[in-house]
């Protein structure tokens, strides 16, 4: 599609990351239909445009078959104008690797979840094995990256998933430009030092020439856990390891809100806000839009708007809760559990609060298309992000970027990555405080015209001035400018 057109220029760039734009779902022995994939990196990334990028990634399917390989490739290739290159990874990897190492192991941990216990463990094998899966679908990647670099490529690797990855690269080649950018919080160290592998990921990642966070707190965790666990020198650039420095820094990701906003024009969105605008006169609507995941709070979310209706039964058949949750990473129990538990508390509220007409919670486990999600985007009241730990969080910038005409109120947690940058538009919150988010959301549907707009005002000045185009080439001159130092101190 129109999305995925990115124009050409001067600097190649090679993105690689674990998860491709689309997602390919098998349909015969070399037929294969594509679907965009969900989720904050690949909606930042696709945001990118002035660099000739090619991206590396994992397709979400296994192909073990030769034919079907070549075939999903070509699909690649055709539809995305040969940008998308496929790394294949058989199932015993995706099942100790994605499903284990990243998603079992790592995400939990980076966002202050912990490690797991036993019975967790235990559906996945030992740390040890699901490290060794790790380390080997980083070289895969690696193995990729090398068959389609050229010289002077800009190689910028991507998330929790190839931290192992920037060390590949520059054992086979040390002249190689290479960035790598966490969309995750970094803990603590104090958390980070609970790892088996701390030691391996942190020396791994410093191979790199620019490591980049979203935000300046994670940025000195990171540091802090080349200090103390490592015993290495932090410096202001960032960390320096016998002569050698990795270059540290905070670049805040941010959307194409330019296509949000242009979006809003379009007849099938108008028409998708009219017949959402028709369902829901006379209520307030509230909005959460998530991936299913633990990271999220849904549950605790749910719980706050039981509470406000618990304590203010005027709102009652007023005010109503959408929450759009597509299901992921389906395969790791955690997740599973989830789903159960957050169907459960919405049947016990709407069987509550609900009547023979109306219900208050109307919730889907389903991704909407773009045109879609604009739409209830531009037509909701509030909208209700209460990430226990999130990034940065892309939905709350979404959010802000389509609220133009309306300037609807923002409730955001205050352990988001965007609380820093949309903090004083929106009401924070500790997602934690049920009865302090239950206020909030009282506050936010009472609020006077004037104040949501300047509070609006605030964050949609910021949302569409640091934009997704903005950090990447921040990213990229900051990493050729580093490489340049790094020259001339070589030199000297
Ligand atoms: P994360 O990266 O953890 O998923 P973000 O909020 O940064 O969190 O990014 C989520 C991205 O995925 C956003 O671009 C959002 O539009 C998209 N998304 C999330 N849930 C849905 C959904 N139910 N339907 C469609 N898109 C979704
Ligand atoms: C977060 C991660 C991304 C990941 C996305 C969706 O945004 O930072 O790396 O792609 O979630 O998760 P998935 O496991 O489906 O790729």
């Amino acid at each position: 599609g129109e999305r995925l057109d990115f124009r050409a220029s001067k600097q190649r760039l090679l993105v690689v990351a674990n998860r491709l734009p689309v997602s390919a779902v098998r349909h015969g022995e070399d037929s294969w239909q594509l679907e965009m994939s969900v989720g904050g990196l690949v909606t930042a990334l696709l945001g990118v445009k002035e660099f000739d990028t090619r991206w590396i990634g994992w397709a979400g399917v296994n192909v073990p078959d030769e034919i079907g390989q070549k075939a999903l490739a070509k699909a690649l290739d055709e539809k995305l104008m040969q940008r998308c290159i496929p790394v294949f990874l058989d199932e015993e990897v995706v099942h100790q690797y994605y499903n284990g190492y990243c998603n079992n192991i790592l995400w939990p941990l980076f966002h202050y979840i912990g490690l797991p216990q036993e019975d967790r463990l235990a559906t996945t094998r030992s740390f040890q094995s699901q490290f060794d899966a790790y380390k080997k679908a980083n070289q895969l990647f690696a193995d990729v990256v090398n068959e389609h670099y050229e010289e002077g490529d800009v190689v910028w690797c991507h998330d929790y998933h190839l931290m192992f990855l920037p060390k590949c690269l520059k054992e086979q080649n040390s002249k190689m430009k290479v960035g790598w950018f966490l969309h995750t919080p970094f803990p603590s160290s104090e958390i980070h030092r609970m790892l088996p592998s701390r030691l391996e990921l942190l020396r791994s990642v410093l191979a790199a020439d620019l490591v980049g966070f979203h935000t300046y707190d994670y940025a000195r965790h990171f540091v802090s856990a080349c200090t103390r666990i490592l015993g290495l020198e932090g410096t202001p650039e960032g960390v320096e390891d016998q002569g050698k420095l990795t270059r540290i820094a905070a670049f805040p990701v941010g959307i194409d809100s330019e296509r949000f906003i242009k979006a809003l024009e379009l007849p099938e969105v108008q028409d998708h806000m009219k017949v959402l605008k028709q369902r829901f006169a006379g209520r307030k609507v509230m909005l959460g839009v998530d991936r299913l995941d633990m990271i999220k709070g849904i549950p605790q979310k749910i719980l706050a708007f039981e509470k406000f209706l618990e304590e203010n039964p005027n709102w009652r058949n007023k005010v109503v809760l959408l929450q759009i949750a597509v299901p992921t990473r389906t395969d790791v129990p955690e997740y599973q559990k989830l789903t159960s538990q957050v169907h459960e508390i919405v049947g016990r509220i709407n069987g509550r609060f609900g009547s023979l007409t109306a219900v208050p919670i109307h919730h889907l486990d389903r991704s909407l298309d773009f045109h879609e999600l604009c739409a209830l985007y531009a037509v909701t009241d509030v909208a209700l992000v209460t990430s226990l730990r999130d990034g940065m969080n892309l939905v709350s910038y979404e959010y802000v970027a389509c609220q133009e005409s309306k300037k609807g109120v923002l409730i955001l947690s205050e352990f988001a990555g965007a609380a820093q940058s949309l903090g004083a538009g929106a009401i924070l919150v500790n997602p934690w405080n049920v009865t302090e988010v239950a206020s909030s959301i009282g506050y936010a549907l009472n609020m006077p015209a004037d104040e949501r707009e300047r509070r609006h005002h605030h964050n949609f000045k910021h949302v569409i001035s640091h934009t997704a185009q903005e950090w990447a080439a921040t990213f990229v001159s900051e990493l050729n400018v580093t490489i340049v130092e790094a020259q001339l101190r070589t030199r000297q």
